[in-house]
């Protein structure tokens, strides 16, 4: 029922193939793919070749979260590279409706994100479009940041929304998770959970993982 899905964004970027296989191993259900453009985020991160690349050394689903403005350029590029996952932000769409279906059209599963500033409101009227929502519980672009409580009443407004529209939905929460703060999202009602730092930042991401998830589960 939840779902962990560790971030790349704290593993070791020159040894991003034996990171994924270790997560794996590890107990992770997906694996998160954090794009950056250097324009909607401040900040750089990869592209398709490298989710490509990735995508050889495990099974999971990659969970990509695009970070960029104008996402639908590259919904094609990243679903034959192997995503599973896209995920865009409401922010960085102008027809936003227009690009979850382009990737379900593809096949896959289609995610929609908000910042922390963003309203729930921003993506009421694609709820019943999406598979998952990503409410960002810290502002985008970097890894290790506080999780910013106020979020957690969002959270509660798209679930309930959602126990109307689209029972199945998932809701991610993406930035501070730990196990100190699994149990307040997955209490709000968040069923996939990303953690970064608190995975790979860690040496035994056996015990990371499972801790995040008996959080979760409390
Ligand atoms: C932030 C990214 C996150 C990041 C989370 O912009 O979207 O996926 O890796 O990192 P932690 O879990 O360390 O806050
Ligand atoms: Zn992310």
């Amino acid at each position: 029922m939840i779902i962990i899905a560790p971030s790349l964004l704290s593993a070791d970027f020159a040894a991003l193939g034996a990171e994924v296989a270790e997560a794996e191993a590890s107990g992770a259900d997906w694996i998160h793919v954090d794009v950056m453009d250097g324009h909607f985020v401040p900040n750089i991160t990869l592209g398709p070749s490298i989710v490509k690349a990735v995508s050889a050394h495990t099974s999971l689903p990659l969970d990509v979260h695009l970070m960029i403005e104008a996402p639908e350029r590259y919904i094609a590029d990243f679903a034959a590279a192997g995503a599973g996952v896209i995920t865009v932000h409401a922010e960085a769409c102008i027809h936003l409706h227009r690009v979850i279906h382009q990737i379900k059209e593809l096949g896959l599963l289609a995610g929609v994100a908000i910042n922390p500033g963003t309203p729930a409101a921003a993506i009421r009227e694609v709820l019943m479009d999406v598979d998952m929502v990503l409410v960002m519980t810290v502002n985008p672009g970097f890894g290790g940041q506080a999780f910013i409580p106020a979020t957690l009443r969002k959270i509660r407004q798209i679930r309930q929304w959602a126990n109307e529209v689209n029972p199945g939905l998932r809701i991610e929460v993406d930035g501070g998770i730990a196990e100190s703060t699994a149990a307040l999202v997955a209490e709000a009602g968040a069923d996939v959970l990303v953690a970064g730092n608190a995975v790979f930042g860690r040496s035994d991401r056996t015990a990371a993982i499972a801790s995040i998830r008996a959080a979760a589960n409390e």
